[in-house]
Protein backbone atom coordinates (compact mmCIF):
# COMPACT_ATOMS: atom_id res chain seq x y z
CA UNK A 1 0.00 0.00 0.00
CA UNK A 2 1.28 3.87 -0.76
CA UNK A 3 2.12 5.49 2.37
CA UNK A 4 2.86 8.67 0.66
CA UNK A 5 3.55 10.34 -3.12
CA UNK A 6 5.21 13.82 -4.02
CA UNK A 7 4.90 15.05 -7.82
CA UNK A 8 7.22 18.17 -9.22
CA UNK A 9 7.83 19.47 -13.10
CA UNK A 10 11.02 20.72 -14.25
CA UNK A 11 12.28 22.10 -17.18
CA UNK A 12 15.60 21.21 -18.89
CA UNK A 13 18.15 23.74 -19.56
CA UNK A 14 20.47 24.82 -22.19
CA UNK A 15 24.13 25.74 -21.06
CA UNK A 16 25.91 28.92 -22.73
CA UNK A 17 28.88 28.24 -20.31
CA UNK A 18 29.24 24.42 -20.93
CA UNK A 19 29.76 22.10 -17.67
CA UNK A 20 32.09 19.00 -18.94
CA UNK A 21 34.39 17.41 -16.50
CA UNK A 22 34.32 17.05 -12.45
CA UNK A 23 37.41 17.55 -10.44
CA UNK A 24 35.40 15.19 -8.08
CA UNK A 25 33.44 12.60 -9.75
CA UNK A 26 32.17 11.11 -6.11
CA UNK A 27 30.82 14.56 -4.99
CA UNK A 28 29.85 15.74 -8.75
CA UNK A 29 32.12 18.84 -7.71
CA UNK A 30 32.87 20.33 -11.46
CA UNK A 31 35.55 21.15 -13.02
CA UNK A 32 34.28 24.71 -13.75
CA UNK A 33 31.29 26.66 -13.19
CA UNK A 34 28.61 26.96 -15.91
CA UNK A 35 25.83 29.95 -16.55
CA UNK A 36 22.66 28.47 -18.35
CA UNK A 37 18.92 29.21 -19.94
CA UNK A 38 15.95 26.78 -18.50
CA UNK A 39 13.55 26.16 -21.33
CA UNK A 40 10.42 27.10 -21.47
CA UNK A 41 7.82 24.90 -22.89
CA UNK A 42 9.56 21.39 -22.29
CA UNK A 43 8.87 19.42 -19.22
CA UNK A 44 9.51 16.41 -17.05
CA UNK A 45 7.03 15.80 -14.80
CA UNK A 46 7.46 13.21 -11.84
CA UNK A 47 5.65 11.16 -9.18
CA UNK A 48 7.49 9.42 -6.60
CA UNK A 49 5.28 7.00 -4.30
CA UNK A 50 6.70 5.31 -1.03
CA UNK A 51 5.68 1.96 0.13
CA UNK A 52 7.48 0.79 3.27
CA UNK A 53 6.38 -3.00 1.14
CA UNK A 54 8.19 -2.41 -1.51
CA UNK A 55 11.52 -4.29 -1.59
CA UNK A 56 13.46 -2.55 -4.66
CA UNK A 57 12.47 1.02 -6.31
CA UNK A 58 10.54 0.83 -9.72
CA UNK A 59 11.01 3.17 -12.70
CA UNK A 60 8.25 4.15 -15.09
CA UNK A 61 9.78 6.65 -18.29
CA UNK A 62 6.64 7.46 -20.71
CA UNK A 63 4.38 4.90 -19.66
CA UNK A 64 7.26 2.27 -20.13
CA UNK A 65 9.42 0.65 -17.29
CA UNK A 66 12.51 1.53 -17.71
CA UNK A 67 16.00 -1.01 -18.00
CA UNK A 68 18.34 -1.73 -15.80
CA UNK A 69 20.87 0.80 -16.38
CA UNK A 70 18.40 3.68 -16.00
CA UNK A 71 16.87 2.06 -12.73
CA UNK A 72 20.20 1.58 -11.17
CA UNK A 73 21.19 5.15 -11.80
CA UNK A 74 18.59 6.47 -10.19
CA UNK A 75 18.03 3.92 -7.44
CA UNK A 76 21.79 5.17 -7.15
CA UNK A 77 20.67 8.48 -6.76
CA UNK A 78 17.71 7.85 -4.60
CA UNK A 79 20.35 6.05 -1.77
CA UNK A 80 22.04 9.39 -1.89
CA UNK A 81 18.82 11.12 -0.71
CA UNK A 82 17.33 8.17 1.20
CA UNK A 83 20.88 9.06 3.87
CA UNK A 84 20.37 12.49 3.56
CA UNK A 85 16.78 12.86 4.64
CA UNK A 86 17.82 9.79 6.75
CA UNK A 87 14.44 7.39 5.23
CA UNK A 88 14.33 3.88 4.12
CA UNK A 89 11.60 3.66 2.10
CA UNK A 90 11.47 1.82 -1.65
CA UNK A 91 10.14 4.14 -4.32
CA UNK A 92 7.88 3.62 -7.04
CA UNK A 93 8.50 6.32 -9.84
CA UNK A 94 6.58 7.56 -12.59
CA UNK A 95 8.09 10.34 -14.94
CA UNK A 96 7.20 11.76 -18.19
CA UNK A 97 9.01 13.86 -20.92
CA UNK A 98 6.92 16.53 -23.17
CA UNK A 99 9.79 15.76 -25.15
CA UNK A 100 11.78 13.64 -27.27
CA UNK A 101 14.45 11.38 -25.46
CA UNK A 102 18.15 10.91 -26.93
CA UNK A 103 17.79 14.30 -28.46
CA UNK A 104 20.62 16.46 -26.72
CA UNK A 105 18.24 17.96 -25.17
CA UNK A 106 19.57 17.73 -21.59
CA UNK A 107 16.29 15.18 -19.65
CA UNK A 108 18.85 14.21 -17.36
CA UNK A 109 18.61 17.81 -16.22
CA UNK A 110 15.15 17.93 -15.81
CA UNK A 111 14.61 14.52 -14.70
CA UNK A 112 17.11 14.97 -11.86
CA UNK A 113 15.52 18.25 -10.75
CA UNK A 114 12.04 16.90 -10.85
CA UNK A 115 13.09 13.96 -9.03
CA UNK A 116 14.81 15.42 -6.22
CA UNK A 117 11.72 17.89 -5.75
CA UNK A 118 9.43 15.08 -5.96
CA UNK A 119 11.16 12.94 -3.64
CA UNK A 120 11.23 15.40 -0.96
CA UNK A 121 7.47 16.59 -1.27
CA UNK A 122 6.49 12.47 -0.46
CA UNK A 123 8.44 11.85 2.28
CA UNK A 124 6.82 16.00 3.60
CA UNK A 125 10.68 17.79 3.60
CA UNK A 126 9.86 21.30 1.89
CA UNK A 127 13.90 22.18 1.19
CA UNK A 128 14.75 25.70 0.12
CA UNK A 129 15.96 26.23 -3.64
CA UNK A 130 19.71 26.05 -2.54
CA UNK A 131 19.34 22.93 -0.53
CA UNK A 132 17.68 21.34 -4.06
CA UNK A 133 20.18 22.22 -6.09
CA UNK A 134 22.75 20.63 -3.99
CA UNK A 135 20.89 17.41 -4.38
CA UNK A 136 19.71 17.48 -7.94
CA UNK A 137 23.60 18.18 -8.73
CA UNK A 138 24.10 14.09 -7.35
CA UNK A 139 22.11 13.17 -10.17
CA UNK A 140 22.74 15.24 -12.69
CA UNK A 141 25.46 18.11 -12.60
CA UNK A 142 23.14 20.15 -15.10
CA UNK A 143 20.19 19.17 -12.85
CA UNK A 144 21.46 21.59 -10.49
CA UNK A 145 20.56 24.54 -12.96
CA UNK A 146 17.30 23.32 -13.51
CA UNK A 147 15.72 24.31 -10.36
CA UNK A 148 15.92 28.31 -10.82
CA UNK A 149 13.66 29.94 -13.54
CA UNK A 150 15.50 32.29 -16.43
CA UNK A 151 19.33 32.51 -16.55
CA UNK A 152 21.41 30.39 -14.50
CA UNK A 153 24.48 30.45 -13.09
CA UNK A 154 26.08 27.30 -11.16
CA UNK A 155 29.02 27.72 -9.13
CA UNK A 156 31.90 25.48 -8.93
CA UNK A 157 32.91 25.15 -5.46
CA UNK A 158 35.01 23.43 -3.44
CA UNK A 159 32.90 21.51 -1.09
CA UNK A 160 29.37 20.07 -1.71
CA UNK A 161 27.77 22.51 0.08
CA UNK A 162 29.50 25.63 -2.31
CA UNK A 163 28.47 23.72 -5.86
CA UNK A 164 25.19 25.00 -6.27
CA UNK A 165 23.23 26.91 -8.58
CA UNK A 166 21.44 30.51 -8.57
CA UNK A 167 19.39 32.66 -10.56
CA UNK A 168 21.27 35.20 -12.30
CA UNK A 169 18.52 37.13 -14.46
CA UNK A 170 14.57 36.43 -14.27
CA UNK A 171 12.73 34.82 -17.71
CA UNK A 172 11.08 38.13 -18.62
CA UNK A 173 15.01 39.47 -18.05
CA UNK A 174 15.66 38.56 -21.86
CA UNK A 175 13.56 37.46 -24.57
CA UNK A 176 15.80 35.38 -26.25
CA UNK A 177 14.19 32.12 -28.50
CA UNK A 178 16.18 28.87 -28.93
CA UNK A 179 15.56 27.28 -32.32
CA UNK A 180 16.38 23.90 -30.83
CA UNK A 181 17.07 22.14 -34.65
CA UNK A 182 16.98 17.95 -34.40
CA UNK A 183 18.84 16.88 -37.17
CA UNK A 184 18.22 12.88 -35.81
CA UNK A 185 16.78 10.71 -33.01
CA UNK A 186 19.29 8.37 -32.66
CA UNK A 187 20.16 7.22 -29.20
CA UNK A 188 23.76 8.71 -28.39
CA UNK A 189 26.69 5.77 -27.71
CA UNK A 190 28.34 8.22 -24.90
CA UNK A 191 26.23 9.96 -22.60
CA UNK A 192 27.25 13.00 -20.95
CA UNK A 193 28.02 10.93 -17.47
CA UNK A 194 30.31 8.54 -19.31
CA UNK A 195 31.79 11.17 -21.04
CA UNK A 196 32.72 13.53 -17.99
CA UNK A 197 35.06 11.08 -16.77
CA UNK A 198 36.91 11.22 -20.02
CA UNK A 199 37.36 14.93 -20.61
CA UNK A 200 40.88 14.73 -18.15
CA UNK A 201 42.27 12.57 -21.20
CA UNK A 202 42.03 15.14 -23.28
CA UNK A 203 45.33 17.89 -23.43
CA UNK A 204 42.87 20.49 -24.44
CA UNK A 205 41.08 20.29 -21.12
CA UNK A 206 43.29 22.01 -18.52
CA UNK A 207 43.45 25.44 -21.06
CA UNK A 208 39.56 24.98 -21.57
CA UNK A 209 39.10 25.38 -17.23
CA UNK A 210 42.23 27.62 -16.48
CA UNK A 211 40.43 30.00 -19.15
CA UNK A 212 36.81 29.17 -17.85
CA UNK A 213 36.80 32.37 -15.35
CA UNK A 214 36.85 34.79 -17.89
CA UNK A 215 34.31 33.34 -20.50
CA UNK A 216 32.20 33.03 -17.50
CA UNK A 217 32.74 36.97 -16.49
CA UNK A 218 31.65 37.97 -20.26
CA UNK A 219 28.80 35.68 -20.34
CA UNK A 220 27.37 36.60 -17.30
CA UNK A 221 28.17 40.45 -18.32
CA UNK A 222 26.47 39.49 -21.98
CA UNK A 223 23.09 38.54 -20.21
CA UNK A 224 23.14 41.07 -17.40
CA UNK A 225 23.33 43.63 -20.41
CA UNK A 226 21.05 42.25 -23.28
CA UNK A 227 24.37 42.09 -25.23
CA UNK A 228 23.45 39.90 -27.74
CA UNK A 229 27.20 40.05 -29.72
CA UNK A 230 28.77 39.62 -26.63
CA UNK A 231 26.90 36.35 -25.93
CA UNK A 232 26.96 35.31 -29.20
CA UNK A 233 30.99 34.96 -29.57
CA UNK A 234 31.09 33.54 -25.95
CA UNK A 235 28.70 30.94 -26.21
CA UNK A 236 30.14 29.68 -29.44
CA UNK A 237 33.58 29.91 -28.44
CA UNK A 238 32.76 27.77 -24.78
CA UNK A 239 30.81 25.15 -26.99
CA UNK A 240 33.96 24.37 -29.52
CA UNK A 241 36.17 24.34 -26.96
CA UNK A 242 33.69 21.67 -24.82
CA UNK A 243 33.61 19.73 -28.79
CA UNK A 244 37.74 20.01 -28.97
CA UNK A 245 38.17 18.50 -25.62
CA UNK A 246 35.69 15.76 -26.77
CA UNK A 247 36.90 15.52 -30.11
CA UNK A 248 40.71 14.84 -28.58
CA UNK A 249 39.93 12.72 -25.62
CA UNK A 250 40.54 9.14 -25.03
CA UNK A 251 39.20 7.68 -26.57
CA UNK A 252 37.75 10.66 -28.99
CA UNK A 253 34.08 11.88 -28.99
CA UNK A 254 32.76 12.94 -32.04
CA UNK A 255 28.47 14.08 -31.71
CA UNK A 256 28.87 16.09 -34.53
CA UNK A 257 27.28 14.75 -37.85
CA UNK A 258 27.37 16.08 -41.37
CA UNK A 259 24.38 18.22 -40.44
CA UNK A 260 25.59 19.89 -37.36
CA UNK A 261 28.26 21.38 -39.22
CA UNK A 262 26.54 22.59 -41.92
CA UNK A 263 24.45 24.48 -39.22
CA UNK A 264 27.41 25.64 -37.46
CA UNK A 265 28.89 26.60 -41.08
CA UNK A 266 25.34 28.56 -41.91
CA UNK A 267 24.62 30.07 -38.82
CA UNK A 268 28.08 31.61 -38.71
CA UNK A 269 27.36 33.14 -41.81
CA UNK A 270 23.81 34.58 -41.18
CA UNK A 271 25.62 36.64 -38.25
CA UNK A 272 28.39 37.87 -40.84
CA UNK A 273 25.13 38.83 -43.30
CA UNK A 274 23.97 40.76 -40.38
CA UNK A 275 21.18 38.38 -38.83
CA UNK A 276 21.34 38.26 -34.93
CA UNK A 277 21.55 34.36 -34.33
CA UNK A 278 24.26 32.04 -32.69
CA UNK A 279 24.56 28.22 -31.66
CA UNK A 280 25.39 26.04 -29.06
CA UNK A 281 26.11 22.71 -28.83
CA UNK A 282 25.58 19.47 -26.01
CA UNK A 283 26.76 16.26 -26.09
CA UNK A 284 24.78 14.89 -29.11
CA UNK A 285 24.32 16.14 -33.28
CA UNK A 286 21.71 18.75 -32.52
CA UNK A 287 21.76 22.27 -32.40
CA UNK A 288 20.67 24.96 -30.43
CA UNK A 289 20.59 28.00 -32.92
CA UNK A 290 20.09 31.36 -30.53
CA UNK A 291 17.83 34.59 -31.80
CA UNK A 292 15.75 37.37 -31.05
CA UNK A 293 11.99 37.56 -30.86
CA UNK A 294 11.59 39.50 -33.90
CA UNK A 295 13.51 37.68 -36.30
CA UNK A 296 12.67 34.60 -35.02
CA UNK A 297 10.15 33.55 -38.19
CA UNK A 298 12.78 34.04 -40.75
CA UNK A 299 15.20 32.60 -38.74
CA UNK A 300 13.50 29.43 -38.35
CA UNK A 301 12.79 29.71 -42.37
CA UNK A 302 16.13 29.41 -43.01
CA UNK A 303 16.86 26.54 -41.06
CA UNK A 304 13.97 24.68 -42.55
CA UNK A 305 15.43 25.38 -45.55
CA UNK A 306 18.20 23.56 -45.10
CA UNK A 307 18.98 19.91 -45.62
CA UNK A 308 18.71 16.94 -42.56
CA UNK A 309 16.66 19.17 -40.38
CA UNK A 310 14.05 16.58 -38.82
CA UNK A 311 12.55 19.26 -36.82
CA UNK A 312 12.40 22.43 -34.72
CA UNK A 313 11.45 23.04 -31.34
CA UNK A 314 10.83 26.36 -29.93
CA UNK A 315 11.51 27.45 -26.80
CA UNK A 316 11.94 30.32 -25.00
CA UNK A 317 13.68 31.45 -20.85
CA UNK A 318 11.19 29.22 -18.95
CA UNK A 319 10.52 28.43 -15.35
CA UNK A 320 12.32 26.20 -12.68
CA UNK A 321 10.89 23.51 -10.59
CA UNK A 322 6.98 23.79 -9.37
CA UNK A 323 5.18 21.75 -7.74
CA UNK A 324 1.35 20.16 -9.84
CA UNK A 325 -0.50 20.21 -6.61
O1 LIG B 1 24.49 17.09 -16.31
P1 LIG B 1 25.12 16.15 -17.26
O2 LIG B 1 25.98 15.15 -16.53
O3 LIG B 1 24.13 15.52 -18.17
O4 LIG B 1 26.15 16.97 -18.16
C1 LIG B 1 25.76 18.02 -19.02
C2 LIG B 1 26.78 18.22 -20.07
C3 LIG B 1 26.42 19.21 -21.17
O5 LIG B 1 25.04 19.18 -21.45
C4 LIG B 1 27.19 18.79 -22.43
C5 LIG B 1 26.87 20.62 -20.82
C6 LIG B 1 26.04 21.38 -19.80
O6 LIG B 1 26.60 22.18 -19.07
O7 LIG B 1 24.80 21.20 -19.78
Amino acid sequence: MVKESGSAIASPNIAFIKYWGNKNSELRLPSNGSLSMTLNGLETRTTVYLDPGLSSDSLIINGETAGPLPLQRVSGFLDILRQHFNQKDCAAIESNNNFPPGTGIASSASAFAALAAAYTRAIGEFPDNRELSILSRFGSGSASRSIHSGFVEWYAGEKSSESYAEQIAPPSHWNLVDLIIITGYAHKKVGSFAGHALADTSPLQHARVQNCRSRLDSCRTAILNRDFELLAEIAELDSNLMHAVMLTSSPPLIYWEPATILLMKSIRTWREEGLPVFYTIDAGPNVHCFTTEQEHESVLRKIKSLPSVQDVLISRPGEGIRYPD
